[in-house]
């Protein structure tokens, strides 16, 4: 049914004619319609729960870039909304929770949220995007892992250090595992229900895992990805935990197909330590592409050489920046597709 289904198979672990591409963050502030559309409106959440205009800007990229997958055009906090705790969006300073989890009493307050009743907009905007992509790229379901969700929602907006959510675990451990079976009863709930409306494989982001020590980041967050990766047997799951290098060899134990490298990672080191079970994701630096042309070119078959030929998944290592000039978005997206397949052949 997929007309382009590189990525599925790159995930699986199936041979490709070449590797797949997509970026984190393809959609938004890099392509100029979307910010024409962004600026018809009250903000970003109105694009995010309105199905029709989420499914547009999902497919933005797939038509202006050509990128191998879409992913769908929401955000990790609409789970802590979901289940009691409302976020902002303000303008070029990112996400503001006005209330924060400090008490057993908060956390009590905190649903395990119905995805159909608290979420339904966002399977509205998957369901309605599968029927406008019409099989032409396999569409990127995700969520955020529940310790980068737990440290929203103590914190309250992004931090450096995320000292008041870290502090928890110190000093309420026990709270803290609360919070987090309910956050990831909810994400299982939500990421199946995503599925069900129609998205081919799921991401799970944990942008803070680096921010934890190895003990931490085992007792407070790789056991609740494992049991997100354990309630999705039916598709492929990719576990990026940016900064959690000490991780990677717990994840390729886990239920997932694929594990996402951001750009302080070295896929040939990651490969000896993991060998071939599992496929691999990403990991240009995003500011490789503030190059010239020619060094986003060179830069990218670098990467391309350090990954191999099979079961890599071209990506950056973290979302693009929005002041990335689109045209080597292109290049890198280009490049990929010219040069990959020359790597089957040995000759890259
Ligand atoms: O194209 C895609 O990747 C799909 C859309 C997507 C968004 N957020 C849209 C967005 C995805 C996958 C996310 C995930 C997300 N959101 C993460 C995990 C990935 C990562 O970057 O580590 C995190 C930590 C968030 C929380 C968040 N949302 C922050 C910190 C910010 C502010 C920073 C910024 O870039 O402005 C957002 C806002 C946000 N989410 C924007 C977009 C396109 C920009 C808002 C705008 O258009 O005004």
């Amino acid at each position: 049914m997929l007309k382009n289904d590189l990525l599925l198979r790159a995930a699986r672990g199936e041979y490709t004619e070449r590797t797949p591409v997509w970026l984190m963050r393809q959609a938004g502030r890099i392509l100029p319609e979307y910010r024409a559309l962004r600026a018809k409106l009250s903000g970003f959440k109105e694009l995010v729960e309105t199905p029709e205009l989420a499914a547009e800007v999902t497919i933005q990229p797939v038509d202006a870039l050509d990128v191998d997958a879409a992913i769908i055009f929401s955000d990790i906090l609409v789970v802590p909304e979901a289940m009691g705790l409302t976020y902002e969006m303000l303008e070029a300073r990112g996400p503001l929770f006005p209330e924060t989890i400090k008490t057993a009493h908060d956390v009590a307050r905190m649903r395990i949220a119905d995805p159909e009743e608290h979420l339904g907009y966002v399977l509205e905007a998957i369901r309605v995007t599968k029927r406008a992509l019409n099989g032409r790229v396999p569409l990127i379901g995700f969520a955020g892992a529940p310790w980068t969700i737990l440290a929203y929602m103590v914190e309250g907006h992004g931090s450096k250090t995320f000292s008041k959510a870290r502090r928890m675990l110190y000093t309420n451990p026990e709270l803290a595992h609360e919070l987090l079976r309910k956050i990831t009863a909810t994400t299982i709930a939500y990421l199946q229900a995503q599925v069900a409306a129609g998205a081919n494989i799921i991401q799970v982001f944990d942008s803070w895992a680096g921010i934890l020590p190895p003990n931490h980041y085992r007792e407070f967050s790789s056991r609740y990805i494992a049991e997100i990766c354990n309630a999705l047997p039916d598709v492929p799951v990719t576990v990026f935990a940016k900064g959690a290098y000490f991780a990677i060899p717990e994840f390729a134990t886990f239920n997932c197909r694929t594990i996402g490298l951001d750009w302080n990672e070295d896929p040939r080191a990651v490969r000896a330590a993991i060998g071939d079970e599992k496929t691999l994701q990403g990991n240009l630096d995003p500011c490789a592409l503030y190059g010239t042309r020619e060094q986003v070119q060179q830069a990218t078959i670098e990467m391309l050489r350090r990954f191999g030929p099979q079961r890599h998944i071209a990506n950056l290592g973290h979302g693009v920046y929005p002041d990335t000039d689109a045209d080597n978005v292109r290049v890198f997206i280009d490049t990929v597709k010219e040069f990959s397949p020359m790597a089957r052949e040995g000759n890259l």
